[in-house]
């Protein structure tokens, strides 16, 4: 049997952001931080805020829906579905509500937890399953709640966060257009960024005691993460460029996790990408995690700043630790 059209392409994408939108000087009333604060450390103005009884598979089922269209397929065309999240609507995952929400009936859907680097780390995933010629179109989505998880008493962490979720489509084509990748990880320093389960114990029988489910709010390290930040992605990015053999001069579009924009800039200076290169949305959204590239990739999609044949090094980072770049060329 002759395999043909192993080749990977991104061919549509899509974005949700939730209406409520809370800015750093409403921020400031509720924690002692200011506007100046956070613009001037992290470039954030306001971020997208999901009320409590939006979902992750809401949002996500739309930026699917729009992905789906740029793309020109029917939802019935899907073969796989992959969510990457760390803030699932339930534990046992979200991926299948989307299908369902979607009405993409024929595809198999399954979640993914690589926190902030999810969208690349889902990227290569998907990729695996079309190189095989075992699906031929795939629907990625990075969709995060993380307000819900975050203790909006803690400056140090509740003024970074934001919500949204973003999705791409996914395709064999016979030219390949994700040109390389790499993707890394360190749990060594697991501790700098959690979300973790909160031990409680439960006393069954007078031998047996078991956990309750609850998880505490997020903590993390910032200084430890921005270090880890600026000194792995531009490695990761350089190994991939490696790996698709250009060099940065060939690159259009940076499209770094929206984390801080300092590290976006230092990263970019590392590289000697110039900055009108450096696609940013942290102002407006803050950080979204597994969302915030896919989101910045259809933003500057929709608004004609990519263009068909672009060449986009993304690249995520975060909790777990993990990181890693994708090198691809935008569309068919
Ligand atoms: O998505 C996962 C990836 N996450 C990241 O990439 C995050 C990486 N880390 C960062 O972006 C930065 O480390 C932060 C933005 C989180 C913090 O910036 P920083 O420049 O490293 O500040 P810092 O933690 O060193 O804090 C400096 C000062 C401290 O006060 P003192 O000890 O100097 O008196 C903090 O208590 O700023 C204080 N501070 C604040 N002040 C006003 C911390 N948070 C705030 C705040 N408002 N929100």
């Amino acid at each position: 049997m002759i395999l043909q059209n192993l080749g990977v392409a991104i061919t549509g994408s899509g974005s949700a952001l939730p209406a409520n939108c809370l800015d750093n000087e409403t921020l400031s009333k509720l924690v002692d931080t200011s506007d100046e604060w956070i613009a001037s450390r992290t470039g954030i103005r306001q971020r997208r805020l999901a009320n409590s009884s939006q979902s992750v598979s809401e949002i996500a089922s739309i930026a699917a829906k729009d992905a789906i269209a740029m793309a020109g397929i029917s939802p019935l065309d899907i073969d796989l579905i992959i969510l990457a999240t760390s803030t699932a609507d339930d534990l046992f995952g979200s991926a299948c509500q989307i299908q369902t929400q979607i009405g993409a009936t024929n595809a198999v859907a399954f979640d993914l937890t690589a926190a902030c680097s999810g969208f690349v780390f889902g990227l290569v995933t998907a990729a695996q399953f079309i190189r095989t010629g075992v699906y031929q179109n795939v629907v990625l989505i990075g969709g995060d709640i993380l307000s819900r998880w975050v203790d909006w008493q803690d400056r140090s962490t509740c003024v970074l966060f934001g919500d949204g979720a973003g999705a791409v489509v996914i395709q064999a084509t016979e030219s390949d257009r994700l040109l390389g990748f790499e993707i890394r990880s360190d749990g060594t320093q697991n501790n700098c960024l959690n979300l973790s389960y909160s031990p409680e114990s439960q006393p069954l029988t007078p031998g047996i005691e078991v956990g309750k489910g609850n998880f505490k709010p997020i903590t993390m390290n910032g200084k430890e993460v921005y270090r880890f930040a600026v000194q792995r992605v531009p490695e990761v990015i350089d190994k991939a460029l490696f790996r698709a053999n250009i060099t940065t001069e060939q690159v259009d579009w940076l499209i770094l996790h929206q984390a801080n924009q300092r590290i976006l800039d230092a990263v970019a200076q590392r590289l000697n990408i110039p900055s009108h290169k450096v696609i940013s949305n942290l102002a407006s959204y803050g950080n979204t995690s597994a969302a915030s590239i896919p989101i910045a990739l259809d933003e500057a999609v929709r608004n004609g700043q990519i263009k068909t044949g672009d060449t986009i090094v993304a690249s995520g980072f975060g909790a777990g630790l993990t990181w890693g770049a994708a090198i691809f060329k935008w569309g068919i």
